[in-house]
């Protein structure tokens, strides 16, 4: 007898009702993703009432193990990465559906292997003939994983069952082989199975982003270039790489975090209002703004971007070694740990108004926030009073920690002499809504579940988004840093990076 899923009483699903009936193949079922993220992820959404009764998982990895090992190790791994308190009744849930297959990823024999195991599963669950792939692999077999499972026809859509598959990030390392892994997913599979994932369209927060802008009567009118001044995205951490050192080395904080996850955000921030929720208008609008960004050329890349790397220094009391000192990292490493860079929006809404982004590992606090300057009011009104400068309203979009929204503006210092201070107004979503238990990665897959893939990047918006920071890594290939380490760990980055807000006295908000 199994365990049936609860039944749905809960109203906290953003599409209230549990994903379609289907089997879910982790491709990288052994690795850090599928314990870290996924298997959290699957958890929540039982817990929530989200997953359906009808539901499997089949883990395929190269290593050698069988589905009861299997099934251990991840009721073992559970405890240690849940977000919440692991129930042994809902876990029994996913002990009922698990199976495991060892393979090659590059063998067509595994596909077929794969095949009657799911044939097989598909029977004894009831999923009627539905499969959700994710490549939680290393990103040079994401082609080729989606080359043999069109190759074993498990990706063929007929008889009203569907076939989709998630591929990780990054997808590609540059504009040319994200096209050609375009071009190569695109020649097995249609557009609407591919869900390009980025989990920063997970968080609450930057959902929000619309909710907010969109969904207020005051913000919208307000958010041109008549009265912003700039806008700051900001993505900073204070974790190093980790364990990551080999992928870092030949990925850097540029291609890591800039096409994907802080064009996202900066997509949100600045895209017109779409004139429905449905997927791919949403997505055309990202995708309008970001090619609205102004192309630069190599040449112009010093006075558009700044790179850096960092050497060692103290965090929170701790002394942190030095990029090129971190595990895997060639000690003469010349891979930046942080970029800040410039971006000019050529449309009716943004000309003029600067994009400051800027991400780094190791930096003095870890901190995802959009910052929108407003423009000094004109001072006319003060001029006989001891008020020497007007500041510019800040409007911030906390995305993590502290997920929030602040309003920073002057009030008058009481007293008989005219002096302001600025003040704030904050709202936290903690005190409204209490927090969630989440890895953000909930929506995310349920959404493939139902088949909405307005959270995933469509293969225009990667191309889009691979445009911007082409030139970038073209002329810092051509020109490798001669400066490196440029800042100490614990910092705000190289000093170089407050050059490029030079222009009106602007600065970077910190912390
Ligand atoms: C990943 C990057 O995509 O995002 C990591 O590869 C980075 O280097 C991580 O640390 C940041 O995600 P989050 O959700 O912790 O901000």
């Amino acid at each position: 007898m199994t365990t049936s899923v609860p039944k749905n009483t809960s109203a906290a699903a953003s599409h209230g009702k549990p994903g379609d009936p289907c089997v879910f193949v982790i491709f990288g079922a052994t690795g850090d993703l599928t314990k870290r993220l996924l298997m959290p992820a699957l958890y929540n959404l039982l817990a929530n009432k989200l997953l359906p009764d009808k539901f499997a998982i089949v883990g395929v990895s190269n290593v050698e193990m069988s589905s009861e090992d299997f099934r251990k190790q991840l009721g073992d791994e559970i405890k240690q990465f849940a977000t919440t308190k692991v129930s042994d009744d809902l876990w029994k849930f996913f002990d009922q559906r698990m199976s495991y297959m060892s393979g090659d990823f590059k063998d067509p024999a595994t596909y077929q292997k794969l095949r009657s195991e799911l044939e097989k599963t598909d029977k004894a669950h009831g999923t009627p003939g539905n499969y959700l792939f994710y490549t939680a692999v290393s990103p040079s077999f994401f082609g080729e994983i989606v080359k043999q499972l069109a190759g074993a026809r498990l990706t063929t859509e007929a008889d009203g069952h569907w076939r989709r598959v998630i591929i990780e990030k990054p997808f590609g390392h540059d504009l040319e082989s994200a096209n050609a892994l375009n071009r190569e997913i695109g020649a097995c599979i249609n557009e609407h199975q591919t869900f390009r994932i980025d989990h920063y369209l997970g968080k609450e927060t930057v959902q929000n982003i619309l909710a907010f802008r969109f969904g207020n009567g005051f913000f919208e009118p307000l958010w041109n270039n008549t009265y912003i001044d700039h806008v700051q995205i900001t993505v900073a951490e204070t974790v190093g790489v980790e364990e990551r050192g080999a992928f870092y080395e030949v990925t850097g904080a540029l291609r890591d975090m800039v096409p994907n996850h802080i064009l996202a955000l900066v997509s949100l921030t600045g895209m017109e209002p779409p004139n429905s929720f449905d997927s791919e208008t949403v997505r055309d609008e990202k995708t309008k703004l970001l090619r609205a960004i102004r192309p630069i050329t190599p040449d112009e890349v010093p006075s558009w971007a700044v790179r850096g790397q960092y050497g060692p220094g103290t965090i929170d009391g701790k002394q942190m070694p030095a990029y090129r000192s971190e595990p895997h990292v060639d000690p003469k490493s010349g891979t930046e740990t942080y970029v800040a860079m410039k971006l000019a929006i050529d449309n009716w809404r943004w000309s003029g108004v600067p994009f400051y982004l800027r991400t780094g590992k190791r930096m003095a606090q870890r901190l995802t926030e959009i910052a929108i300057k407003f423009k000094a009011p004109p001072a006319l009104l003060f001029r006989q009073t001891g008020v020497k400068q007007l500041e510019q309203n800040g409007l911030v979009l906390h995305i993590q920690p502290n997920e929030g929204i602040s309003l920073s503006f002057s009030a008058k210092v009481p007293g008989p002499v005219v002096k302001l201070a600025g003040v704030d107004m904050n709202f936290k979503y903690a005190d409204y809504f209490g927090s969630a238990a989440s890895t953000g990665y909930e929506t995310l897959l349920l959404d493939c579940m139902i088949g909405d893939p307005s959270l995933f990047q469509r293969a225009d918006t990667v191309d889009a988004g691979w445009r911007v920071v082409d030139p970038i890594l073209e002329a810092w290939k051509a020109k490798p840093a001669t400066d490196f380490p440029n800042y100490a760990a614990g910092s705000w980055g190289p000093a170089a990076a407050s050059d490029l807000l030079k222009h009106g006295g602007r600065k970077w908000k910190e912390g």
